[in-house]
């Protein structure tokens, strides 16, 4: 595990931005695993900067997000489509084809998560996947539990992150379940990039660092085991990682 620590979130955006762009130009098809969530916003925003001064394009690249809650309408502000395409695909000469979002409303859901696994499997494997975490160690919605999840499944949320989340759900309530891809998903893909930043991510970031590979105490513990993982952390997220 790679753990790079900057002072300042355009630095922390920027080194993520630098991995997505390098690998698209190394493979302009890559096949990209996206998250929600505050943490990535500071990398979207600078991919969009590059993309408008021309030194990345997204015409090829396939995206594969994380998960989206259920139950919620995709054009909400909340869902995960709309974040997505307003930090990100709207912005940017990616062909809506080529972006994949769980679909959370569909009306057979087992159907819907293992069509999402087989278009992963024939998309050919994601090659980066992109990460935040839960305050409780959760990646993607996959939260402590007595084991690691597998494949895309619906998660019933923890009251930890309907906390955290529920901010954003003004005028409507926040979802309780959701579709994720799952910890054995997150783990196929070839690299894995996580953000954490803020003091709120420091015990989860300890756990997953150094805690047990555990999936009841810390799901992203398992990260651990995976051959190339970056954690991309501000000073508060690593504070509790022992320097020597
Ligand atoms: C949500 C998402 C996760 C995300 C996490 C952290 O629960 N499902 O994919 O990583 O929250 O979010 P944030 O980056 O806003 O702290």
């Amino acid at each position: 595990m790679q753990i790079l620590i900057f002072n300042d979130p355009l630095s922390l955006a920027n080194a993520c931005a630098d991995r997505i762009t390098d690998l698209i130009a190394r493979k302009p098809d890559a096949v990209l695993g996206l998250a929600t969530g505050a943490s990535p916003v500071g990398t979207y925003a600078e991919l969009i900067r590059r993309y408008e001064a021309g030194k990345v394009s997204f015409r090829s690249v396939r995206t594969f997000n994380l998960d989206e809650y259920c139950d919620l309408p995709k054009a909400d502000p909340n869902s995960y489509n709309s974040f997505m395409w307003d930090k990100l695909f709207g912005h940017v000469d990616i062909p809506a084809e080529n972006v994949h979002i769980p679909d959370g409303n569909a009306p057979d859901l087992a159907a819907q998560c293992e069509a999402y696994d087989q278009m992963i499997r024939d998309a050919g494997g994601i090659d980066l996947q992109l990460l935040g975490i839960g305050r409780n160690g959760h990646i993607g919605f996959n939260e402590p539990a007595d084991a690691f999840t597998k494949g895309t499944h619906i998660a019933a949320l923890t009251e930890s992150t309907i906390e955290a989340n529920s901010k954003y759900f003004t005028e409507n309530p926040m979802p309780k379940s959701a579709i994720t891809m799952g910890v054995g998903s997150i783990f196929a893909a070839k690299s894995i990039i996580l953000i954490a930043t803020g003091k709120k991510k420091a015990e989860a970031i300890r756990n997953t660092v150094c805690g047990d590979i555990s999936p009841s105490r810390c799901p992203a513990s398992i990260l651990q085991l995976h051959p190339d993982v970056t954690l991309l952390l501000d000073p508060e997220a690593a504070a509790l990682l022992k320097t020597s």
